[in-house]
């Protein structure tokens, strides 16, 4: 899976557990961005409905959530593996943008990108496996890419993964059934359940997706849009539509507070991280205002890679230190009496953090 800010990989299992401990058979993940959270939900054998705004993120759904590995003939994906893996490179978009203009890939890799690219587009649009295929490539393109984790800079020197060849896997599909939409949670909270679970995973700063992962949305999009700045961004950057709403400190509050009240749910887990615009008691008021009762989970956990590396320029020059390493992460769950004696009793939650380490 990809590198990716706010990425939930350390909290998988314990969502997966309190999915499974509410009893749940169908659940929502409704800012799914890698889709790590709804493939443990599949994984445990839920029906799940995984949503976010970004174009990518739908392919990622599509391709673990949308996609039953049982109906995929593992004999046509690795063909098509096979086949894309073996076009000769081409000078395209992605190498005179992100390998010349910028430093995101190294030539040689970004003219197979090109050419995957459009192969994927040309011979597999009508398939199946379109998704699938595509997922692999932004996968393999993120193992070779030369940043810290986001892509509003490129690091300085090429990092070492760069020198490595562009390498097509098969991504790691699930058995089941699911559903993947594109679109504002704002807009679609209220019309997408009923569900058993439903999880929260919303952008709680500035920190606009759309932009810092702007290379993931042209390989999907695969229009050539008219970039700017060092990072060769795309000019609809630029537009309101590709703004979130969580990323406005005014407005930010009231529109998590709308989307908490509207999902059709019989439990909502809403995550937070203490360096969120709104507080923790603001928070678990949102979930109490759907009525029932409220117990908040705590983890210690590690941030992001970048956050580890350090904070750079533009340029990709260290150019200040991280203040601390660790953070909390908090689930606010909120459910009928029962359930919440049983959440309580299975993870404590009394906001007391405790250490979370992978399993
Ligand atoms: C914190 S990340 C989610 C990470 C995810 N739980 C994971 O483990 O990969 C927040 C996600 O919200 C999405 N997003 C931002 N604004 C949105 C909106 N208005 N509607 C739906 N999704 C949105 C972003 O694209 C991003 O993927």
């Amino acid at each position: 899976m990809i590198k990716y800010i706010g990425s939930k990989r350390r909290l998988v299992p314990v969502l997966g557990d309190l999915a499974s401990t509410v009893g749940a058979r169908t659940a929502l993940d409704l800012f799914t961005g890698t889709t790590r959270v709804a493939q443990e939900l599949k994984r445990r054998d839920m029906r799940v409905t995984a949503v976010d705004s970004a174009r990518y993120a739908e392919v990622f759904a599509q391709c673990y959530v949308g996609t039953d590995a049982g109906a995929v003939d593992r004999e046509e994906l690795a063909a098509a593996l096979r086949d894309l893996a073996a076009r000769p490179g081409v000078d395209g978009y992605v190498t005179e943008t992100f390998c010349f203009s910028s430093r995101f890939f190294q030539p040689f890799n970004g003219r197979r990108i090109d050419a995957i690219r459009d192969a994927i587009e040309n011979d597999y649009r009508a398939s199946a496996l379109y998704p699938v295929l595509l997922t692999s490539l932004i996968e393999a393109a993120d193992r070779v890419d030369s940043t810290t984790g986001v892509q509003m800079a490129y690091v300085k020197q090429w990092a070492p993964r760069s020198f490595r060849p562009l390498e097509l896997r098969p991504p790691e599909l699930l058995i089941g059934s699911g559903r993947a939409v594109r679109g504002d949670a704002c807009e679609l909270a209220e019309s997408l359940g009923p569900f058993d679970f439903a999880y929260l995973d919303p952008p709680y700063n500035q920190h606009r997706y759309f932009t810092n992962y702007h290379i993931w949305e042209t390989l999907v999009a695969w229009d050539a849009p008219v970039h700017y700045g060092v990072a060769c961004k795309r000019v609809d950057a630029r537009d309101p539509e590709t703004r979130s709403v969580f990323n406005e400190r005014s407005r930010m509050a009231e529109a998590l507070a709308g989307v908490i009240r509207d999902v059709d749910a019989r439990v909502v887990a809403v995550s937070y991280n203490d360096e969120s615009w709104v507080s923790i008691d603001q928070l678990e008021g949102m979930v109490a205002a759907r009525g029932g009762q409220v117990c908040t989970l705590a983890f210690d956990s590690r941030r992001y890679v970048g956050a580890q590396i350090g904070i750079h320029n533009p340029r990709g020059q260290k150019v200040g230190k991280v203040s601390r390493l660790h953070n909390v992460e908090y689930v606010v769950v909120g459910g009928d009496a029962d359930t919440i004696k049983a959440v309580s009793g299975r993870f404590g939650g009394n906001r007391a953090p405790v250490t979370f380490e992978p399993a």
